[in-house]
């Protein structure tokens, strides 16, 4: 048996642009991100470029990174950045209490991770510390990083070996001020932010995009209250200048908090209501954005998810706060998942960060020692760089779609995404069942199809199957055969369990 979804596709009506933030990662001082991740030191026999690990920035720039979100996370609200610059031996220490309450020395700071973003082509998003530092400390920090010229914090910098300012593409204010960001409420948060994202000036040609720590979930209550807050009692301001977006963070589990369910052993159901999870995720979008209309129907901020992914137990045996999870084929889907709901808000939601990127929660890459490995997660993310500012075109279902009855809810089991870009048609479907092969057919009208299929790529796998460094392309992609173009009707044959992505 097999199940079928039929669309039609207008390649002539335009949607809004999936802006390739929503493509975004995210790494933290935390467990093995970025000591024993990203960061090796430049005595390590590892091979590496200035101390950060070559092998990683190699892999990740198959992926197109768009921005990468540092130091945290609850790191943030805890990190002091000018402990972070200068000689590496003279920094001062700390204790990282969120994550494993070990040592931080500092190694990793400013100078470190703008290097990283450039061995990756990625703009920086730099997480500034609400909870426990001061507006002073988020002013310096903009200063230090952006300010040409003759200024206190420029001189520091040049002092520190860097002469040039840096450019900064995104500035969060704070991070999840209602829990381990500060533990303020929605109003004394809203007037922080406003404060913190005052002093976070714009010098000489660099303009930053200050995204204020939004809400948990589905706590539309805080969104509210910041929209509330942003659009009161101004005098010379739009609400947009003091900060340009809000986010929201939105994890997927299949258990409870407290036993998040296992990330390669687990049942069907837990399989199901992991995919319920994720879907989730499209609803608690449109709710913020029902809210942000309502306060500026204009669009003028925009929504960003800067905390995403599947969040498991952590792997036995290992460091219950360093968050070292697996990643399988259930998680790829989730990606798959999150990316068609990204897609279909992307007037709104116009970044969003996967986390985190090396050996924590729904990583890019794992590493052991000199080894290192993709996961499937990563593969998704690589197939899917075609919609990387592409136009949306939304795909209209022309009967009812497959779905599955998760208790009480309904899970979407093949959804597709269409975009267009330079001529480029960029089609990604998931085949969540993991028992049944899934046709689509598509009628892409009002475009131009004379190209055919330019390349088709197939992941699948059965949902536990996962690589490791015995067997690193358990799950890996391949060319797939199931994609055939007729005039204007496409259809794609899903293997049960599998994402495919096809350009024309
Ligand atoms: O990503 C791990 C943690 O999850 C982050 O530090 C925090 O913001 C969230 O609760």
């Amino acid at each position: 048996m097999s199940s079928t979804l039929s669309a039609v596709v207008d390649l002539d009506v335009e949607g809004p642009t999936i802006s390739r933030h929503l493509y975004g990662h995210f790494a933290e001082h935390l467990g093995r991100c970025i000591y024993d991740g990203f960061w090796v030191g430049e005595d390590s026999p590892i091979e590496n470029v200035e101390g950060i690990r070559d092998d990683i920035v190699e892999a990740l720039r198959g992926l197109d990174i768009p921005n990468l979100r540092w130091p945290g996370g609850c790191f943030a609200d805890e990190y002091h950045w000018a402990d972070g610059v200068g000689p590496r031996e003279q920094r001062p220490r700390m204790v990282n209490t969120h994550w494993g309450d070990v040592e931080e020395n500092n190694h990793f700071g400013t100078h470190e991770f703008m290097r990283l973003c450039e061995l990756l082509g990625a703009e920086p998003y730099i997480s500034a510390n609400v909870g426990s530092g001061t507006v002073r400390e988020t002013s310096d920090w903009v200063e230090y990083l952006t300010r040409e010229g003759d200024s206190p914090m420029a001189r520091l910098r040049r002092q520190n070996g860097r002469e040039e300012p840096w450019q900064v593409a995104f500035f969060g204010i704070g991070n999840e001020p209602w829990g381990c960001g500060g533990n303020l409420t929605a109003a004394q948060y809203g007037a922080t932010a406003r404060q913190h994202a005052t002093y976070a000036r714009d010098h000489g040609g660099n303009r930053l995009h200050r995204i204020a720590a939004g809400a948990n979930e589905d706590d539309y209550a805080w969104t509210e209250q910041l929209m509330r807050e942003v659009t009161s009692g101004l005098q010379d301001e739009e609400p947009s200048d003091i900060y340009q977006a809000i986010s929201f963070h939105y994890y997927t589990r299949s258990g409870p908090w407290m036993d998040k369910g296992s990330a390669t052993d687990f049942t069907v159901d837990e399989y199901w209501t992991t995919m319920r999870a994720a879907q989730r995720v499209e609803r608690i979008i449109a709710g913020h954005k029902a809210v942000m209309d309502a306060y500026d129907p204009g669009q003028k901020l925009g929504l960003a998810l800067d905390e995403w992914g599947s969040w498991w137990n952590v792997e036995p045996g290992t460091n219950p706060g360093f968050l070292f999870q697996q990643n399988t084929m259930r998680d790829a889907l989730v990606a798959a998942v999150h990316f068609e709901a990204f897609h279909t808000h992307a007037d709104r939601l116009r970044l969003a960060t996967i986390a985190q990127t090396v050996n924590v929660l729904q990583a890019m890459v794992l590493t052991d020692e000199h080894r290192m490995i993709l996961t499937p997660t990563y593969h998704v993310f690589a197939m899917s760089t075609g919609h990387h500012d592409g136009v949306h075109r939304t795909v209209h279902p022309l009967s009812e779609e497959p779905v599955r009855a998760v208790d009480g809810e309904t899970v979407r089991t093949l959804p597709v995404s269409v975009s267009t870009r330079e001529g480029r048609i960029t089609v990604t479907a998931a085949n969540l069942d993991p028992d049944q092969a899934a046709t689509a057919r598509l009628r892409l009208r009002g475009g131009e199809l004379g190209g055919g299929v330019r390349s088709a790529r197939l992941l699948t796998a059965e949902p536990a199957a996962h690589n490791t460094a015995e067997a690193p392309a358990e799950v890996a992609p391949r060319d797939f055969d199931g994609a055939r173009l007729d005039g204007e009707e496409m259809t794609l044959e899903l293997p049960a369990s599998s994402f495919v992505a096809v350009e024309l």
